[in-house]
This record gives C-alpha cells, sequence and structure tokens, in this order.
C-alpha cells in the first residue's frame, strides 16, 4: 500500500528515534559512539521506518555533564568524528527520508566556554553580562547566597568566585553556569549557534530545558511547597522565578521565527521543546502552553506525565487524555516513553512477570497514538536499564550531586547490535558495561526473528504510516473496558476507522469493541479477512481492528 504521508511534515509522518551518540556504534576501537557509526546503521533506521533523528549533545565538552556542557556549538567534538562526517551523516540521512535534529542547549554553556572564562575574568569585562552575577546577600550569619534557588540536580543554584567575589547562578551543575537571556547580545549569539547548523542542513532542534532560559528580574525567593511526589523530589521549591518567566516565551517565539525562515513551504523545520516542571509534578497544561498555534512558538513539546505513570489501563487513559485536552485545537501531541535522563520504560512500567508482553503493549500504545512518537535508541529491541556499580557511575547526578540517585548511566548503555563480545558496538572497552542480556537480546537475533519485538515495532510504524487514521485521525477512548484494564480507542479520518485495543492485564478480558473487522495487526491474531467478532481479548493481548 502507498504511504499516505506526501502532504504532512516530515515530523509529523513517524517516529523521530533519539541517539545518545556515545553509545549507539563505535568505529575506531576507542570505546565511545561516534558520527560514522550512526552512518553506518542509517538502513537500520530507515528500514525501522524512522522519519527523524534526534542527537544528544556531540558539541566540544569537557563532559561534566556529559555533552550538556558545551564550550563550543558550532563544532564536532573530536571524539564523534568532525563537520566534514557530520554533513555526510546529514546528506546520507536526507537521502534515505531521514531528517536530523540537534540538541540546542540554550539555558547554560560549559564553565570552560570562552564567553564564561572571559565573563568570569573581571566585573568590567564586556562579556560579565552574559552570564548572572549578583552580590551576596547580607544576613544574621554574614554574607550568603543571593537567594534561596535551589539547582535541578540539588544544591545551591550559584557558586561562589572568589577572584570577582560575587556568586555566579547556574540552574545545573556549577560547571554549567547560565546565560543571561535578557541580554540581547546572548540572544543574539545563540541565534546565530542555530543559524550555522540549519546551514548545514539540519531540520530543526530539541531544546534542552527551555523553560528555564528568563530568570526573574528581581531575583525572588522561590516559595517551598511539601506535596508528596513520586520520585520523590531533590527539593522542597516550587520553581516560580526560577522558571517559565513570561519572558521566555518571547525568545521561543525569536527562535520559532529563525526556523520559518528556514521551513519553506513544506514547514520542515521543527523544535520540540523539553519543558520540565518541578521534579516528580505532572505538568501537560505548562508543556502545552510553549506550543505555538499558527507560528508562533514551539511545534513539539514533550510531556513527562508518561514518565510518571504506572501501566495500568486507566492510568494511562487519563494521562492521555489530560495531554489530549490541555492542547489547543491544532496543536500537534507527540509521545515519549524513554530518554537519557529517566529509567527506561521497559525497566521502569514492564518489570516482573509478562515482562516482554508489556513492551508490546507500550509499543502499540506509543505508535497508535495521535502525533509523533519519540523512540529512544534500543527501544525497539526492549533494551533494559543497565546495572551499574557505583565505582562505574559516569553520571555527575548519581556520582557527585545526589548519592541517593541512581544516576543516569542505566538508560544510556551501549546498543546490543550483536550476540559477539561487546554486543557488536565496539572492539575495544565500551565506555559503560553493556547490559548483562545482550546475548539474547540484540538487533541481529530480532531481525531474524519475525516474532520479536524488533519485528511488531516495524509492522507498527508500518501500518502507521499506511492508515490515515492512524497518521493523522482523530481518537476517542471506550471507557467501557477501564476497569477491566482494557484500553480501548478508535481514530477516525475521512470515513476510515482503525480501532486498537490493548488488554494492559494478564489476564483474559472481555473485549469493548463491540464490532469485528479486519485484523490489520495483533500479537494474538493472524491477520486475515474479515472474522467473527471475538467477546474475549487473550491476556496482554494488543489488536488494531480495521
Ligand atoms: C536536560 C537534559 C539533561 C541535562 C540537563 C542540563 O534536562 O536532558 O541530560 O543534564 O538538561 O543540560
Ligand atoms: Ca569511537
Amino acid at each position: 500500500m502507498a504511504i499516505q504521508y506526501a502532504e504532512l511534515p516530515w515530523w509529523k509522518t513517524g517516529p523521530i528515534y533519539q541517539i545518545y551518540p556515545r553509545s549507539f556504534l563505535d568505529t575506531n576501537s576507542d570505546g565511545v559512539g561516534d558520527l560514522e557509526g550512526i552512518r553506518r546503521k542509517l538502513d537500520y533506521l530507515q528500514d525501522l521506518g524512522v522519519r527523524g533523528i534526534w542527537l544528544s549533545p556531540i558539541y566540544p565538552s569537557p563532559l561534566y555533564d556529559f555533552g550538556y556542557d558545551i564550550t563550543n556549538y558550532h563544532d564536532i567534538d573530536p571524539v564523534f568524528g568532525s563537520l566534514e562526517t557530520f554533513k555526510l551523516l546529514v546528506r546520507e540521512a536526507e537521502a534515505r527520508g531521514i531528517s536530523l535534529i540537534m540538541d540546542m542547549v540554550l539555558n547554560h554553556t560549559s564553565h570552560l566556554h570562552p564567553w564564561f572564562i572571559e565573563s568570569r575574568s573581571s566585573r568590567d569585562n564586556p562579556k560579565r553580562d552574559w552570564y548572572i552575577w549578583k552580590d551576596g546577600r547580607r544576613g544574621p550569619f554574614g554574607k550568603g547566597y543571593p537567594n534561596n534557588w535551589m539547582a535541578a540536580f540539588g544544591g545551591h543554584a550559584w557558586t561562589w568566585d572568589k577572584p570577582t567575589e560575587q556568586y555566579y547562578l547556574h540552574l545545573f551543575t556549577e560547571e554549567q553556569p547560565d546565560l543571561n537571556w535578557r541580554n540581547p547580545e546572548v540572544q543574539e549569539a545563540m541565534l546565530a549557534e542555530m543559524q550555522f547548523w540549519l546551514d548545514l542542513g539540519v531540520k530543526g532542534f530539541r531544546l534542552d530545558v527551555i523553560n528555564y532560559l528568563v530568570k526573574d528580574a528581581q531575583f525572588r525567593n522561590n516559595p517551598y511547597h511539601f506535596r508528596m511526589t513520586y520520585p520523590r523530589r531533590h527539593d522542597l521549591q516550587h520553581h516560580q522565578f526560577d522558571r517559565n518567566q513570561p519572558e521566555t516565551y518571547e525568545i521561543v517565539h525569536r527562535i520559532r521565527s529563525l526556523m520559518d525562515r528556514y521551513a519553506g513551504a513544506s514547514e520542515d523545520t521543527m523544535l520540540v521543546g523539553e519543558v520540565y516542571p518541578d521534579e516528580g509534578v505532572h505538568a501537560p497544561d505548562l508543556a502545552a502552553t510553549y506550543i505555538g498555534i499558527g507560528k508562533d512558538l514551539l511545534h513539539l513539546a514533550f510531556d513527562f506525565s508518561t514518565i510518571y505513570t504506572s501501566l495500568t489501563a486507566a492510568d494511562l487513559h487519563s494521562v492521555l487524555q489530560t495531554w489530549y485536552g490541555v492542547l489547543l485545537p491544532g496543536a500537534w501531541p507527540c509521545h515519549v516513553l524513554s530518554n537519557h535522563d529517566q529509567s527506561r520504560a521497559a525497566s521502569r512500567l514492564c518489570a516482573g512477570a509478562d515482562n516482554e508482553a508489556k513492551k508490546r503493549v507500550l509499543a502499540a500504545l506509543l505508535l497508535t497514538q495521535r502525533g509523533t512518537p519519540f523512540l529512544y535508541y534500543g527501544e525497539e529491541i526492549g533494551m533494559e536499564d543497565g546495572v551499574i556499580a557505583r565505582k562505574d557511575l559516569q553520571d555527575p547526578l548519581g556520582k557527585k550531586y545526589y548519592p541517593f540517585h541512581p544516576g543516569r548511566d542505566r538508560s544510556r548503555t551501549p546498543m546490543q547490535w550483536t550476540g559477539d563480545s561487546a554486543a557488536g558496538f565496539t572492539e575495544g572497552k565500551p565506555w559503560l558495561p553493556i547490559n548483562r542480556d545482550f546475548r539474547k537480546r540484540n538487533v541481529e537475533a530480532q531481525q531474524r526473528d519475525p516474532s520479536s519485538l524488533l519485528h511488531w515495532y516495524r509492522d507498527l510504524i508500518t501500518l502507521r504510516q499506511e492508515e490515515p487514521a492512524l497518521l493523522d485521525g482523530s481518537i476517542e477512548f471506550f471507557e467501557t473496558g477501564l476497569q477491566e484494564n482494557v484500553l480501548a480507542y478508535v481514530r477516525r479520518k475521512a470515513g476510515s476507522e482503525v480501532q486498537v485495543v490493548l488488554n494492559v492485564s494478564g489476564q483474559t478480558r472481555p473485549n469493548p469493541i463491540r464490532r469485528g473487522g479486519t485484523v490489520l495487526l495483533s500479537t494474538h491474531r493472524k491477520p486475515q479477512g474479515t472474522i467473527e467478532h471475538d467477546t474475549r481479548l487473550a491476556p496482554w493481548e494488543c489488536t488494531v481492528y480495521k
């Protein structure tokens, strides 16, 4: 069947695949993945049906936060390759219908970025005001922090700089000083950096913590709140004054205007924002405010509610309904189950009995919803969190800042390509240990096995691209099955209708869909002509009917 997506921009037509470049494929045996490795796997990604790649940062970085601390925004860190390899990668990806988006870290630079080195050199350096410097505040115990703001990884957000006797602000680690986005020169400089990549053929950006950019002009103290949340919060602050300031939306609008200049008639540039709320809090309404209708703000924003949900029909339904409900009419949703900061969904939501069956349910859910699905590398083969000894931790969050946090390395372990040593990822020593299950769980084995999870992903992606109702149809949930832990919905477009039923339980359940139809795809039924309607669903059954 013909692929239907011709009239939609690329980012609406298929999954966008997040690559954590250090962990994808190493081609020079230094144990770290590289751009050449990604280039060699483009056929694999094309075959999977991927339409875009989001690359986690590949700029020069001293790695205090594994690439999210950048010293040069218009170059490639030599560990990943060169600008030449990058250009080749863009060209060869485009030739396969895959667009590239870069991870853009606008809130802060590395403390070793030349801008910050200048800024901290003296109080009257022309770049002083590019960052956020403040005097200490006098209190009963002498001089203290300028205000009570806490950093996202814990600890105070201010660090004392002895030579110039002022504090600088960092909402993350002290090696990531925050830029002063109220300074027009900073805005110009960063827009120019983005333009650099657009000129190389990049089709958009994932904007790191976009909601943090501008800070309260008066630097007021954040209020506290003592709400219980899961997972437990690093701090008890409501980040009212260091995040989500109204002026941030003006900056996002400026970035969007730049994107639109490069978009062409087919709207082929895209911005997706990481809108990070207070730790552990669901905030789809906040994410929604960053999406512009028409030509104002972001094209897409991540709602991290799925990260804090549980695997039950009722919870999934409520998260999804809420997300669709808060989006303005015309806004395009997106969905994400895993990324480089969180425990993988395969471990977080699918642990315990029937764990492989649960992964199929999540895949079916992700790929039959409205909007753009994001996949995290290895999700398609069901990769799970790595078990990493504390002594091997690399992530500063677990190693240095927050000793009770397991660290984020567990979701950043090397891609499992084969059952050979080091999983076919490297011929050297991998920068993080390979997961123990790689001999059984790897791409090569799953490619050979038509009943594998990888095939299930590929079939779902293909179906999504062939059925207009799945690609950009409406959605309506059947509430009847929820109590039995069955999630069912219908997608509709121009007279065509697709029904999806997911048994989110390990028991046989009644089928809430009252009509039969053609089975397009199922974990338990063979696709065939019109079938008699079956009133029962097998445990963890996922079926898509037409
Ligand atoms: C975002 C990134 C995370 C990084 C942080 C600071 O949350 O996803 O990996 O540590 O921003 O840049
Ligand atoms: Ca390498």
